[in-house]
């Protein structure tokens, strides 16, 4: 049996990602064992689900730090402390410094609504709408310093309906992110998934594509 692989997660919103990452733990899916989970809004409801989980927990607050990149330094320093292997940004709502993601990258992912390339930034959902698409989806990529901008490793696709709107396509989008997230995690965990110089790499093959989650919540390539 592999060691657990130690998580950290950020997160700055409801948290709901991040329950549905220790919601796969518990039924015994993803081996793996929470170290810290962090926000930037210390009243977040991401922090609330951690503590009833015994998960530690930091609320760390940009308002006391000069910049940006002091922030960062310091958030990552409290990640690096707690042991994390992997470090997952679920709902994180800012930019990480590039310095001080450096020992991170190819160790974080970050999870964004929207099938990136497209739509990096906020009003995913919106933006989809507005541009006519009828096809949306949520993808985890590997964390690098441009925004939603790292080499992507999987995707959930949805058909968008011509019914939707920006409220309907998100709530019909947000449970297939807490399916994709857990799966990504879960090849993290048995030590599948690389950040190489060609891209991303399952069991050592680069991926031509990024993975795509099916019906049946696994990834195939
Ligand atoms: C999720 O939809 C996630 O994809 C998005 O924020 C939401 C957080 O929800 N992330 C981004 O937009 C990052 N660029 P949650 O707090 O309920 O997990």
């Amino acid at each position: 049996m592999t060691t657990p692989l130690r998580v950290a997660v950020l997160a700055s919103g409801c948290g709901s990602n991040l329950a549905a990452l220790i919601q796969a733990r518990d039924v015994g899916n993803l081996p793996v064992k929470y170290v810290l989970v962090s926000s930037d809004r210390p009243a977040a409801e991401a922090l609330r689900i951690a503590k009833a989980a015994q998960v530690p927990t930091l609320a760390l607050s940009p308002k006391a730090y000069p910049d940006r990149r002091s922030y960062d330094l310091e958030l990552l320093n409290h990640v690096a402390a707690s042991g994390a292997e992997v470090l997952v940004l679920a709902g994180f709502m800012r930019i990480l410094d590039g310095a001080a993601l450096r020992p991170w990258v190819g160790r974080a992912i970050n999870i964004h609504p929207s099938l990136l390339p497209k739509y990096r930034g906020l009003h995913t959902h919106r933006r989809a709408l507005e541009a006519g698409d009828n096809k949306h989806g949520a993808s985890v990529h590997f964390v690098t310093a441009e925004l939603d901008g790292g080499p992507v490793i999987a995707q959930a696709h949805l058909e968008i309906r011509s019914d939707d709107n920006e409220k309907t396509l998100g709530e019909r989008l947000l449970p297939l992110e807490h399916r994709l997230l857990p799966a990504v995690v879960s090849l993290m965990a048995a030590r599948r998934l690389n950040l190489m110089k060609a891209g991303v790499a399952l069991d050592g093959i680069c991926l031509k594509r990024p993975l795509s989650l099916k019906e049946d919540y696994q990834l195939k390539r």
